[in-house]
């Protein structure tokens, strides 16, 4: 599954999952880029508003828009941030005038697009010459522990079905360095790459798994689409390769950044 439909799913289901490492993402994101009070930015694929709403406490709401191709995120963004402009478009077709921002940023979005040279295409297009274009992306086959765990217990579980979803295979710019060849090819100057490390806290194994069931983001849809006992299995294998249980623990995870300047 891929592109925006593993998406078209509850707000409440992402921020529960996924969404947990957000708010905190999308701080270190801001810093990593250098987006100061005085711009005009711009979030691609914004969902539910994470970073949307870190770039609206910076910079003032009125100078910030959102695009986001899944209805049910760009209107739980809508809801979370009234004075925002957030239009329901892909990365690869932005309603947006050209040199329209300062910045334009996305978070966790370049490999869910469908043509990621068409959506950067767009960013660079929608940005100023002199403004700064920023992307982060999960390190999946890395240092992305919550996923990394989900798919080796899975390929215990499911060789061949797990082996065709990990996100750490099947996820394109998701490599060390990867994201900064795109930035270069898009011919963006003064490309700067490195990692980004958030932490998310769970009050105990349940409150990790249950946002799963309800089929959010890749790892949701395949945990939704086992039968039962694969389904049961598979929670088991996945909280023994965590090492937690019913006690509060916390789980790290690593991002790859990018920020490169528009000629
Ligand atoms: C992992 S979520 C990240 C959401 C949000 N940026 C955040 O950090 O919480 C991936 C997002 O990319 C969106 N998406 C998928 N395909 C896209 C595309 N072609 N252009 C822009 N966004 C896309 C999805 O709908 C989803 O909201």
């Amino acid at each position: 599954m891929a592109g925006a439909e593993a998406f078209r799913t509850s707000a409440d289901a992402y921020d529960r999952h996924i969404g947990r490492y957000a708010p905190q993402l999308a701080a270190a994101l801001i810093e990593f880029a250098g987006i100061e009070p005085g711009m005009r930015a711009l979030d691609v694929g914004c969902g539910p508003g994470a970073l949307t709403t870190a770039l609206a406490e910076r910079l003032g709401a009125a100078n910030v828009c959102a695009a986001e191709p899944s209805e049910p995120f760009a209107e739980a963004c809508r809801a979370r941030l009234p004075e925002v402009q957030v239009e329901v478009a892909p990365a690869e077709s932005l309603p947006f005038a050209d040199d329209a921002f300062d910045a334009a940023l996305s978070q966790l979005v370049v490999n869910f697009m469908r043509d990621a040279e068409a959506g950067m295409g767009e960013m660079v297009r929608v940005t100023r010459p002199g403004g700064v274009v920023a992307s982060c992306v999960w390190d999946y086959a890395g240092e992305m522990t919550l996923l990394r765990a989900f798919w080796d217990s899975a390929r215990e579980i499911d060789p061949e079905r797990a082996a065709a979803a990990d996100e750490g295979v099947v996820m394109r710019w998701c490599g060390e360095g990867e994201l900064a060849e795109l930035w270069r090819s898009a011919g963006l100057r003064r490309v700067r790459f490195g990692p980004l490390v958030v932490r998310a806290s769970y009050a105990g194994f349940e409150d990790l798994w249950a946002p799963l069931l309800a089929g959010v983001a890749p790892s949701g849809a395949f945990c939704k689409a086992l039968d039962e006992d694969r389904r049961a299995a598979l929670r088991d294998a996945f909280q023994r390769r965590l090492e937690v249980g019913d006690a509060p623990f916390e789980l790290t995870a690593r991002a790859w950044a990018v920020a490169g300047t528009v000629p």
